[in-house]
């Protein structure tokens, strides 16, 4: 058998039916950007969020940088961050000049921890940038909400791969001062191409937002220098339509979770992915085993894709040769990119598949 790690035609070959007639009538009406359909987005997203204001952009990775941008981030600044993410969490810091600062993981759920935030906040601190990894929220989100408060310094949420998480009453996209979403390919909710959307429940904020996303203007006008970064009309119909079967996707995932755990949760050497929210959208399954390189060879040999999120530290990239970074004790964050494995994982992942790879797992091990 061969499973690959996920399938991003999923959604469409089940909905193609009703996509296909919304993608006609944008394409006849010639309105491709800045129309109903974004509005419309922009609309549920604030919903479902739990936010006043949302904004629509052509990625995340620019809804991150706009963030850290109306949060006043400039040249020297120092933004807190965990080292354990896709590489755009940093890119957002470093295309604001700021220096980045890197804080460990806890291996419960690999997000910051927060004890080591705690330590880490200095005078100097400008901003946090919080990542909801793996389709999970930070289960302490509360707590570091009220140390970015107590330090009198904005948190952004990265909330790229969390779309319609839980912890408690607080959805993904809410704890953040400014928070972000992405609607990359791999993501659960996703464009057929990118997209993104950033979140405020503040006027003002929104409103630069706004400007920076559509080239600084304000009624027509140029207010400051800004960018290019819509999402399609396109991309917004078929990401609403995501949106509004989200609940039985997210249902789905947690269906297909629980029997990667029951069929997993008695091999040996491998540590399963703990609950750390109140609703998790599985964006990603991640298992630990210090054997991960040999399992993740003996998967592929026997046709399973898996995936390494993720094999290198922010704080050892490339791209930070030559620039101001510190980096705290990060000895969690080093395990983990040595030890995890996300395992495939979409809505329509069968069975069988599922039972293949946890047998091909208990052979190996
Ligand atoms: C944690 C995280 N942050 C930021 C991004 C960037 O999102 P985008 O690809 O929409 O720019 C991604 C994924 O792509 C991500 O996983």
């Amino acid at each position: 058998m061969k499973v690959p790690f996920f399938r991003y035609d999923w959604f469409f070959q089940e909905n193609r039916n009703d996509i296909m007639p919304k993608l006609d009538e944008i394409m006849s009406s010639g309105r491709y950007v800045n129309g109903e359909y974004t509005s419309k987005l922009e609309e549920k997203l604030a919903e479902i969020c739990k936010r006043k204001y949302a904004v629509t952009t052509g990625s995340c990775t620019d809804a991150l940088f706009f963030a850290l941008t109306t949060a006043g981030i400039k040249q020297g600044d120092e933004v807190i961050l965990p080292p354990f993410s896709f590489v755009a969490t940093l890119d957002s810091v470093l295309r604001c000049g700021a220096v980045p600062i890197f804080v460990d993981i806890s291996t419960e759920h690999y997000m910051l921890d927060v004890a080591k935030l705690e330590e880490a906040v200095t005078p100097r601190t400008k901003a946090i940038v919080l990542v909801q990894l793996f389709g999970n929220c930070h289960p302490q989100q509360k707590q570091i909400r009220e140390i970015a408060q107590r330090h009198g310094i904005p948190l952004i949420e990265d909330a790229a791969q969390a779309i319609g998480a839980k912890d408690n009453d607080i959805h993904a996209g809410k704890i953040g001062d400014i928070s972000c979403i992405s609607f990359d390919p791999t993501k659960l909710v996703s464009a057929y191409g990118t997209g993104g959307a950033v979140l405020t429940d503040n006027e003002e904020e929104y409103s630069m937002l706004k400007k920076l996303a559509n080239h600084g203007l304000e009624n027509g006008v140029p207010q400051i220098a800004g960018y290019n970064s819509k999402i399609a009309e396109t991309q917004a119909a078929t990401i609403l339509a995501q949106i509004e079967k989200l609940p039985q996707t997210i249902a789905r995932m947690n269906e297909v979770a629980e029997k990667y755990m029951s069929q997993l949760k008695n091999v040996d050497k491998i540590t399963l992915p703990t609950k750390c929210c109140t609703l998790s959208n599985f964006h990603k399954f991640v298992i630990r085993t210090e054997k991960r390189d040999e399992l993740r060879k003996f998967l592929k040999d026997n046709g399973i894709e898996t995936k390494i999120h993720y094999p290198t530290l922010l704080s050892e990239q490339k791209i930070l040769e030559g620039r101001k970074f510190l980096k705290h004790n990060l000895a969690n964050t080093e395990k983990a990119a040595q030890e995890v494995i996300s395992l495939p994982i979409w809505p329509s992942i069968t069975d069988a598949e599922i039972s293949y790879i946890c047998e091909s797992i208990k052979m190996f091990l």
